[in-house]
């Protein structure tokens, strides 16, 4: 589904070149989950990016279901294949969760009333309920709200799910929350997970492992 074949990306600032991805294979398929992990500036959010279509590789390629994605809408593949989610929720202050779910639907030409039906279906699918809805996000804890924040992904449709320390503002009860329902969403619904992460405990869940070390792949472990 996604796969990366020889992958660099090198940042240039005025001053220096910063190889921020290195030679970096991997084959991802619908239904897993996956975490990377590794210390800080090892290149995980810079692969993520990738994955997430922002910037093209300086070296090697990408491709979504067998298509290089040097030659696909990198738009059209932002908007409607993928979901991320980050550290921070970034949920809109001034709208309901409903709304907030709504948005990415609307901004797609979907009508009100079924952007709306779809919003709540998602919001049930995380777990949280009717109460919720009219709920904004200051009125919602941490756990909430990163739910909100999933469902939100969850609702514009695509099958691939981008996750940049999804937990990182949680506590552990929340944490193992979201854990589960990202791996449900893998292993019940068919999602291509992938979790940037420093928790053991997320990368426990994950089925295979990948560990970065200076842009590098040094070590995968597969656990399912
Ligand atoms: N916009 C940028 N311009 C120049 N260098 C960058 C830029 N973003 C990241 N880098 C560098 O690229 C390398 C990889 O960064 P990246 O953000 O991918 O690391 P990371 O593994 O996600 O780290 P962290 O765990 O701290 O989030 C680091 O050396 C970083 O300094
Ligand atoms: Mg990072």
């Amino acid at each position: 589904m996604l796969v990366c074949e020889n992958v660099s990306y090198v940042y240039k600032t005025k001053y220096q070149k910063i190889e921020a991805v290195k030679n970096v294979s991997i084959k991802f398929e619908p239904g897993k989950m996956y975490a990377i992990t590794g210390e800080s500036g090892s290149g995980k959010s810079t692969l993520l990016s990738l994955l997430s279509g922002l910037d093209h590789p300086s070296d090697g390629n990408i491709y979504f279901n067998g298509e290089n994605m040097r030659n696909i809408d990198r738009d059209l593949y932002r908007l409607k294949e993928i979901s991320i989610i980050y550290q921070m929720f970034y949920l809109f202050p001034l709208l309901t969760s409903v709304e907030n779910v709504m948005l990415p639907l609307q901004l797609q030409g979907v009508r009100d009333s079924c952007a709306k039906k779809i919003a709540k279906e998602c919001i049930y699918k995380v777990g949280l309920s009717e109460k919720n809805f009219s709920q904004y996000p200051k009125m919602m804890s941490g756990g909430e709200q990163q739910r909100i924040a999933i469902a939100r992904a969850l609702a514009t449709g695509g099958h691939i799910i981008l996750a940049d320390e999804p937990t990182g503002n949680l506590d552990s009860k929340n944490e193992k929350k979201i854990v589960d329902i990202l791996k449900r969403l893998a292993s019940e619904q068919g999602y291509l997970v992938i979790v940037v992460t420093h928790n053991h405990e997320v990368s426990q869940k994950a089925d295979c492992i990948f560990t970065m070390k200076d842009g590098e792949i040094i070590k995968v472990t597969n656990q399912s």
